[in-house]
């Protein structure tokens, strides 16, 4: 457009323009489809900008440029509702649903149909449009009047400024403003990287930005708007809500994508069950479903209660979010030695379960939140993940509460606790010396994904650190019957069932051996990147960090880690205990070799008092070598006990079993023929 273009022909090119930008708008912040680049919006909008500059006669209310904020207020106008915005009625539990149902058939009679829609945790605003044009936002407030919020909400993009194509003359269109968790993610990353306190919520944050004085605040803030429902309406929209909800989405509105048409309280029902599963899959948060009678008709026979419409209801889902007080904040070890604050919490129901812990990450977090004890907070539990300490009420802090510090010596084991350059965490530096980091690390080596041994809870594994039976993960495979049925809360049966499931764990991969032996930085994914690449333990071992580092996804942290950890005696000595007592894998060889050519494959040895001529790694290597297994303890699966000088119990137990014993000579000829037999 030339600078000095007539003024009906800057008129068709703005009118042109508008129409584009509407377009791509919607696209982009209704449909999550864009079309065109940023850069290429951002051209359109330029232009529009420059058209407007120099003809200001041409702005129109509605226009794409008018989304930027205007100047700030001193206040918000009151707006009075034409149509009240209600509440809702919450029913509580499915006894509730059925009863809500009832009535509902008992006034319209028949199975009734019903919309559901997940409950988003927002605000709620009505939107008034004028020969499609919008004139008015306001807040809910008390219902009948509320506050005039219209240049802030100009600024939300999924709010059309003008409705696509037809619409009556008067419409008003409510809905929830939301922001969503990744915008409130980075939206609070941005407010803690320029100083700022970040917000408790995304609820709370879209609050704070809808309620802004100065709208440029509020451009900037990341506003999703659903539409639910209509108020006054100058027409009828159809005859069922479904119909209107179309009509909305039409007009260039969100409608959330899970609304879904059901019939019965039992649809309902599974309904609410589906957003229970799916409540962390959602990309805003929800606090429960509404129910809402489909047919127009029906609703105006049901009508209302003083407070709420009769042909709705919401079902809350459990809160994820309660204050309580914090009773004391306790520095608990890990097992790499990380020192974590951890929140001791009066009891409070969270998401369904009593929450007494919450983690406060680390202390950097600690003072950015200033978290005290007798502190009342906001804890919140999502999901699966630990409950964590959102934010402090600080209006209701006790006036003695002293800002807390991380402890300079360990509490569990008196060592000195630092922090290392680059590291969010404190360390004891304790290493195995300390119980904590023994246990966490015993912890970790019977998990579920590395040795595998059920069994072995927290409560028993501070038994056996505590009583001096487990000193590192070799000493569980020297555990005997006798000793683990004096321990607490351990019978019989359940020392039987530990033991095997012990005995069992002897038999694992490199994989999941490299990951339990619990070096820092190597998860699942790249102990198994380090097994496939070199193949077997002992050239990993012998790699040094360049080696390593030519690992796929291993970089120079991880290298060094690895490098370090084997370059100690100590965990070298772990390592060869841990072989002695039989822990193995296939190795890469054995893995090609034909079964054939291993007359010993799927054997079982045990080895007892000393041999002669066989060190215990030459015996082991040699029974490997033809494809068997040495375990080390006895059980009714072992083949063979081969007794040295000086056995131990093993060999009475083999006897007790039935398992067949060879001496020396009786295993030489054992090696000898199968080696015969198998060539
Ligand atoms: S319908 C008269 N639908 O819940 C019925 N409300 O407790 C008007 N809300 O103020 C509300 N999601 O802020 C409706 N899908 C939904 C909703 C919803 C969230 C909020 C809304 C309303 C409050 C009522």
């Amino acid at each position: 457009m030339s600078e000095n273009a007539r003024p009906d022909e800057a008129a068709q090119r703005a009118g042109k323009l508008r129409e584009l930008l509407r377009y791509h708008n919607h696209r982009y912040y209704v449909l999550d489809d864009p079309e065109i680049s940023d850069a290429e919006y951002d051209a359109l909008l330029r232009e529009l900008q420059g058209i407007e500059a120099e003809h200001p006669e041409l702005v129109t209310p509605d226009s794409p440029t008018q989304r930027v904020g205007a100047a700030p207020l001193d206040a918000f106008a009151e707006a009075r509702h034409e149509q009240p915005m209600l509440s809702l009625a919450n029913v509580f539990s499915e006894e509730e649903l059925r009863d809500f149902d009832r009535r509902v058939r008992e006034r319209v009679g028949g199975e009734v149909a019903y919309v559901c829609e997940p409950k988003l945790d927002g605000l709620s605003v009505n939107l008034r449009y004028e020969n499609g044009v919008l004139v008015q936002a306001a807040t809910r407030g008390d219902g009948q009047v509320g506050e005039d919020i219209t240049v802030n909400v100009r600024t939300i993009r999924s709010v059309p400024l003008r409705l696509r194509g037809e619409s009556p003359s008067l419409v008003e269109v409510r809905g929830e403003v939301v922001i969503r968790k990744a915008d409130f993610e980075r939206l609070n990353e941005h407010r803690l990287a320029e100083g700022e306190r970040p917000f408790a919520n995304p609820r709370n944050a879209a609050a704070g930005s809808l309620r802004q004085l100065d709208s440029s605040v509020t451009a900037k803030r990341p506003l999703t708007f659903f539409t639910f429902g209509t108020g006054a309406c100058s027409e009828p929209l159809g005859v069922t809500h479904s119909e209107v909800l179309e009509r909305l989405a039409g007009w260039g509105f969100r409608v959330n994508e899970h609304v879904q048409r059901v019939a019965g309280a039992q649809g309902c029902l599974d309904y609410y069950h589906w957003l229970l599963d799916n409540r962390d899959t959602l990309s805003y948060e929800i606090d429960g479903a509404v129910y809402k009678v489909d047919d127009l008709d029906a609703r105006e026979r049901l009508g209302f209660t003083a407070r709420a419409p009769r042909w709705a209801a919401a079902h809350k889902l459990p809160a994820r979010e309660a204050t309580t007080v914090v009773a004391d904040i306790l520095a608990s070890v890990g097992r790499t030695g990380a020192v974590t604050p951890v929140a001791a919490l009066e009891p409070v129901e969270v998401g369904g379960v009593v929450v007494s812990r919450a983690t406060l990450h680390n202390l950097d977090e600690v003072r950015r939140k200033d978290v005290r004890v007798g502190d009342t907070v906001m804890v919140r539990r999502a999901g699966d993940v630990i409950p964590e300490v959102i934010s402090v009420v600080v209006d209701k802090r006790p006036a003695d509460a002293e800002p807390w510090d991380m402890p300079t010596s360990c509490p569990v084991c008196g060592s000195e606790v630092v922090r290392l350059d680059e590291e969010a965490a404190h360390r004891c530096i304790g290493g195995l010396y300390c119980p904590a980091q023994r246990m966490g690390a015993i912890r970790h080596f019977v998990s579920r994904r590395a040795m595998d041994i059920d069994g072995l809870g927290e409560k028993l594994v501070a038994q056996l650190v505590e009583q001096g039976l487990v000193r590192t993960v070799v000493d569980l495979y020297g555990l005997e019957r006798e000793t683990l049925v004096t321990l607490e809360r351990m019978g019989e049966k359940s020392a039987d069932n530990l033991l095997r499931a012990i005995d069992a764990s002897r038999e694992t991969t490199l994989p999941r051996f490299l990951y339990a032996l619990g070096i820092s930085q190597v998860g699942e994914v790249t102990a198994r990147a380090l097994a496939e690449h070199f193949g077997s333990l002992e050239a990993i071992m012998d790699a040094r960090s360049d080696a390593l580092e030519t690992v796929p996804d291993v970089g120079p942290v991880v290298a060094q880690s690895v490098a370090r950890f084997f370059a100690q005696p100590h965990n070298q000595e772990v390592i060869a205990g841990l072989r002695a007592a039989g822990v193995h894998w296939p190795s890469a060889a054995a893995d090609t070799a034909s079964e054939l050519s291993q007359p010993l494959a799927g054997r079982t040895f045990v080895l007892t008092g000393a041999l002669e001529g066989y060190s215990r790694d030459d015996a082991k290597a040699q029974i490997e070598a033809l494809g068997g297994k040495v375990t080390g303890s006895v059980s009714k699966k072992t083949d063979y006990v081969v007794v040295g000088a000086d056995p131990g119990s093993k060999r009475d137990k083999a006897e007790r079993l039935g398992v067949t014993l060879l001496d020396e000579s009786g295993f030489e000829r054992l090696l000898r023929e199968t080696a015969n037999a198998g060539s």
